[in-house]
């Protein structure tokens, strides 16, 4: 990325401070607190480690050292044990908390359900049964392809209790990416659902399962959750119905310790190749991430109804739908469907059935909403909200504004949480109680977290210029590799300057020292907040028999944030055609998923490269963006592919 862009971002002065009444409730309502312990934090973070761990964790065996860091491998709390699921439901039995709503779900044909702590807990330990009845033992990997229903909360939380690592799936994932995640884990068992519910439609998930099964060879057995009602194929001795399972496993489970390393759950998320990288997480330093973050960033209290969109095939909805919020005793509530079903005001409209207090959303959801119009949001009274979040991309300051003002009545703070797939938990984010926000900066690092930004170079930027984001202190809920592929690890996140993680983001501190992260600067995009890869877009446009070279680049969408791009060449005997264009656009939904379905294709003679060969990239973005190609083409082969290009569309 180049400074201009880093530096395009607008200079915002508006400040907004929390109001007394807020910062009077906080859970951390003084700068003088926060500063004192996050100095704490960065000067002796063993010692602030520990006793965070102590607090929000229940241990079987205590740990005897805090971390063991052998850059780029981190041993958080060794000589300790624990159980994850224990410490989202068990602990919480026998106290208050027992009868509080755990999970409020609503499906999107409008069905209600509530789980208590002490339900979730019993459909935990029976889900845990029925799947070590399956067979299924400690460091074993499940598969999870579900909609967003508490099936899929107590499915996660039975493999955690056993000491399974699951991988969630993301429902709009399609059968390829099904098999190839299946496969590089290993998965025994795959848990799904006969299909969920979306805009008004079946998401047939039983199927896309079946079809990416003829070619796992390491699943044993299907898990199958009724949900939709509609009819699906049942394999006789492999394919078991999760009803059938839970009436026959018994209710008590007597939950094991596991050490604190033990890994808990692998997520795939794109990076820079074709091929998905799948993120380890660990237990205890995992939990207490996402546990003390939902207490600090969210703000939350036993009365608090909270409520974030995220699907759990997300990192977000592992951290802020399951594990956090669970962790801290609180409700959630969860939602199985569109936002704009039946109407654009559904959220709006949840949030006042069920008194939603925190909300925690995207911004390419916000700025859908504000497309949709006002008078969806006002037909509704919002008076329960008293917390707003902000994950997955930048937000744009007029989306933040609107949501301050229209979801927000100006009277909730705004936490816009910059963290990833591989932190675990938030990184950076305002306090609600206590920092002043500024709309489109997430403002000042959580406890433990030092970025900085560098240069090309690796060395330090100046204040207020761009660059890239670095953190430098290992952190508890931090990636401990990727499944399989340790050399990748090291190479992708700890490479650039030797020792520190980057994040693969560009960034700019201002005067006040406001973090701004600016985006993505890999060959990663960020397409309504979720991660592509363009290699992978561009290695699923090739697979098909027409295609001869393929390029995917992000343009700026207002909705999207980034719109995805593609550029392609076609095989010889091949002609282009608006019936191709389609064919390819619905082959790459196939090969990944809707979500990475091409937003514009275009067909070209040639791409334009180095004379090594290597696709000019930023080229091609400036073409998808309708500018003028800029800067240096002095390493372009042939120039005439430039200028083709541009005539073309
Ligand atoms: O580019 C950053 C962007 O999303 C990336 C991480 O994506 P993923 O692993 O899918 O996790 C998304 C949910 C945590 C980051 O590298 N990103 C996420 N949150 C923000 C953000 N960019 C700016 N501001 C944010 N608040």
């Amino acid at each position: 990325m180049t400074n201009q862009t880093i530096t395009s971002v607008s200079r915002e002065s508006r400040l907004f401070k929390p109001s007394a009444e807020f910062k009077a409730q906080a859970n951390l309502g003084s700068e003088a607190a926060y500063k004192k312990l996050y100095a704490e934090s960065v000067n002796s973070p063993e010692r602030f480690w520990e006793r965070q761990a102590k607090q929000f964790l229940t241990w079987r065996k205590p740990f005897t050292q805090v971390l063991q860091w052998k850059p780029p491998h981190a041993k958080w709390f060794g000589g300790g044990t624990l159980n994850v699921a224990e410490n989202c439901l068990d602990r919480h039995l026998g106290t208050a908390r027992e009868n509080k709503a755990a999970i409020i779900f609503e499906g999107e044909p409008g069905d209600i359900r509530t789980l208590t702590y002490k339900q979730l807990h019993r459909e935990v330990c029976k889900c845990a049964n029925a799947l070590e009845l399956l067979g299924l033992r400690k460091g074993d990997r499940a598969a999870i392809y579900m909609p967003m229903v508490p099936e899929a909360a107590v499915a996660m939380l039975a493999c955690a209790r056993l000491g399974v690592v699951h991988t969630v799936i993301f429902g709009g994932f399609s059968s390829e990416a099904i098999k190839d995640r299946i496969n590089d884990c290993g998965a025994r068992v795959v848990i799904t659902a006969d299909g969920g519910w979306r805009r008004g439609k079946i998401v047939e998930l039983k199927d896309s399962v079946d079809r990416a099964l003829g070619a796992t060879p390491s699943v044993e057995h299907v898990v199958v959750l009724k949900r939709t009602g509609n009819a699906v194929t049942m394999k006789e001795g492999r394919d078991l119905w999760w009803d059938d399972l839970m009436a026959a496993a018994p209710a008590v489970h007597k939950a094991r310790a596991h050490a604190s390393e033990q890994p808990l759950f692998i997520l795939y998320t794109s990076g820079s190749t074709g091929k998905p990288k799948g993120v380890l997480h660990t237990s205890a330093g995992y939990l207490l991430g996402a546990a003390m973050t939902t207490h600090y960033v969210f703000d939350i209290k036993e009365t608090d109804i909270y409520w974030c969109t995220a699907d759990i095939g997300w990192i977000t909805g592992h951290s802020y739908v399951v594990y956090g919020p669970l962790s801290v005793g609180a409700t959630v509530l969860m939602y199985e469907g569109a936002p704009n079903q039946p109407e654009p005001d559904r959220f709006w409209e949840i949030i006042d059935r069920h008194g939603v207090t925190v909300f925690y959303t995207a911004p390419t959801a916000i700025r859908a909403f504000m497309r949709w119009g006002d008078e969806f949001v006002t037909r509704h009274s919002l008076a329960s909200l008293r917390l707003l979040g902000s994950v997955g991309e930048p937000i744009n300051p007029e989306a933040w504004m609107w949501y301050h003002k229209m979801i927000g009545k100006k009277r909730c703070p705004i936490v816009d949480t910059w963290w990833q797939t591989e932190t675990g938990a938030i990184m950076v984010t305002p306090l609600p109680g206590i920092t002043p926000t500024k709309p489109g900066s997430c403002t000042r690092p959580f406890f433990g977290v030092v970025p900085k930004i560098l240069d090309e170079n690796g060395k330090p930027v100046s204040r207020g210029s761009g660059g890239k984001l670095f953190l430098t202190q290992p952190w508890p809920s931090m990636l401990r590799t990727l499944w399989g592929d340790d050399a990748r690890f090291k190479e992708q996140y700890w490479s650039e300057v030797p020792g520190l993680y980057f994040a693969g983001d560009g960034a700019r501190f201002d005067e006040d020292g406001y973090l701004w992260v600016v985006g993505r600067i890999d060959d990663v995009l960020n397409v309504s907040g979720h991660r592509i890869g363009t290699a992978e877009v561009e290695s699923a446009l090739v697979s098909h028999p027409s295609v001869a070279e393929a390029a995917a680049v992000g343009r700026p969408d207002e909705l999207k944030g980034q719109a995805l791009v593609c550029f392609v060449t076609l095989k010889g005997d091949q002609r282009a055609s608006d019936e191709l264009k389609e064919a390819l656009r619905a082959h790459v939904a196939r090969e990944i998923g809707a979500i990475a379905r091409p937003d514009s294709l275009r067909f070209a003679a040639a791409l334009p490269k180095t004379r090594s060969g290597k696709i000019m990239r930023r080229i091609l973005k400036e073409i998808a963006a309708g500018g003028d190609v800029k800067g240096d083409i002095t390493t372009l082969e042939d120039f005439n592919v430039v200028a083709s290009l541009q005539a073309e569309e």
